[in-house]
């Protein structure tokens, strides 16, 4: 075997409350954002889908989890959806959604899955977005209290932690960009909301610690890398403020306890810095994560020739249309002339996850690493035999985990890969449309078909290694 992963490394997949539960008016649940969203404006959603069904993993469960088994998972991530615990958000916890992930961490722990799991994944309690959501300080104790009940439920149970996925793609889709609820775009709002998530992000640690179980508590992030589209002084400028704004925004404060002095500057600059309390910056300072969670997709490439704003995302599947990502006068995402890509026009770069792993690795040596996400998106059908022949998903984790298995050989302290995803799930934006699983879900019956990837990742699995 040319790969041999060190003894006990984590072999998963990843899911989301929201993208794969359903049943979203059972059982006392509320609805989140993102369902008044769908109903809202289902223009935005490829096929007006919705989350009411998704794949019916609220009632499927079980055999989920027997698959996953069959499947030589040790590690599944999953998140916890509020609206399920807390349904308005602040009042009584609805213990019909306590009584269903106790079953479920129950059968993946039986089965030998160690659950892995996020507190947040963009599902907010409606009563709360409608009530100003991240902007109002009121959803940072409504939050906390959540996480609490968490804790105190399922603390026996989980013993990894996440607090959020990905602040950083949620803040700029919901308030820059104006793609996600709350649909905004108003740079003030996003910096603080980005303030307020690692804020609230250091606060739940140090509340967790608190408690004093045996647990490990970290956070999700994507820490996509920004090259510069150029080697001009121009273009390297702009890279460092993109860098600056949609990662190290949200990585410094998790993992070196402090905002980047650039960014503070840049948004001082433009007096949309929010009030930073002493009390905060304290909270921030003592954050002491006990592992980083890493998503990675893709890589941008930053140029600094941006003369307007603009936002798109690639939500048609057809590779020639680019993603937008430009703010005027400051940096434009340029896509890589030479890159391979995604029918999402995402760019598939290995060694990109090579240098946010250095990165994680830099600011907090020996720090345990997670990679909570990473696949390929594509349209996909049944082949005439009944499955699904995704060769080029087993290449791409193939390519990743390779990174993977140099980092650890180069001293990283990666503990475990999670595939996103699971099954094919309800892909935000896309619908259902673009499909990410290792199990194929059969719209119309909600039957799970194993891909080829998925008999391959048993494999690796089974020999720890390739
Ligand atoms: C999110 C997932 C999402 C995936 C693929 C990540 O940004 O955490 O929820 O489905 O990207 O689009």
């Amino acid at each position: 075997m040319e790969f041999q992963f060190p003894q006990g490394f984590v072999w998963g997949s990843a899911t989301a409350a929201l993208q794969i539960e359903g049943a979203t008016r059972e059982d006392g649940r509320g609805d989140s954002q993102w369902d008044v969203f769908c109903r809202e404006h289902p223009e935005r959603i490829w096929q007006q889908a919705t989350p009411d069904l998704a794949c019916d993993h609220y009632h499927r469960w079980a055999g989920d989890v027997a698959l996953m088994k069959a499947l030589g998972h040790t590690g599944y991530r999953l998140s916890i959806a509020w609206p399920r615990i807390i349904p308005d958000g602040t009042g009584a916890v609805n213990e019909a959604g306590v009584a269903f992930y106790r079953r479920l961490f129950a059968a993946l722990i039986e089965a030998g899955i160690e659950p892995n799991v996020t507190l947040y994944h963009w599902d907010l309690p409606q009563p709360l977005a409608r009530a100003g959501g991240w902007e109002n300080p009121a959803t940072m104790d409504a939050f906390l209290r959540y996480a609490r009940v968490c804790f105190e439920a399922f603390g026996d149970q989980v013993k990894l932690w996440a607090t959020f996925n990905e602040p950083s793609w949620s803040t700029l889709n919901g308030y820059v960009t104006a793609l996600h609820p709350p649909l905004k775009h108003d740079y003030r709002a996003a910096v603080q909301v980005a303030y307020t998530l690692m804020v609230t992000h250091a606060r739940t640690v140090a509340l967790f610690h608190g408690l004093g179980g045996d647990g490990k508590i970290g956070i999700v992030q994507n820490m996509c890398p920004v090259y510069p589209a150029t080697d001009s002084p121009r273009d390297a400028e702009a890279a460092r403020i993109a860098d600056a704004v949609y990662n190290r925004w949200f990585i410094d404060p998790a993992l070196l306890g402090r905002f980047p002095e650039d960014a503070v500057e840049l948004y001082r600059r433009n007096h949309i810095l929010p009030e930073m309390r002493r009390e905060d910056l304290d909270m921030v300072a003592a954050d002491s994560v006990d592992f980083i969670g890493v998503n990675y997709y893709f890589p941008h490439y930053a140029s600094a020739d941006a003369t307007e704003t603009l936002f798109g995302l690639n939500t048609s599947g057809n590779r020639d249309e680019d993603c937008h990502f430009s703010i005027k006068g400051l940096f434009k995402f340029v896509r890589n002339p030479k890159g391979r890509y995604t029918d999402w026009a995402w760019e598939i770069y290995p060694p990109g996850l090579r240098d946010l792993l250095a990165r994680a690795h830099r600011y907090r040596p020996g720090l345990p690493i997670y990679v909570t996400e990473n696949g390929i998106g594509a349209q996909e059908t049944l082949d005439a035999d009944g499955t699904v022949d995704d060769q080029y998903r087993i290449d791409f984790v193939r390519e990743h985990l390779e990174v993977i298995h140099g980092a650890i050989a180069d001293g990283m302290n990666v503990r475990g890969y999670y595939m996103w995803a699971l099954m094919d799930n309800f892909s935000w934006l896309n619908g259902y449309k673009k499909r990410y699983g290792f199990l194929f879900i059969d719209r119309e019956t909600m039957r799970r078909v194993p891909k080829k990837s998925a008999f391959w990742y048993r494999e690796v699995a089974r020999r720890n290694g390739f």
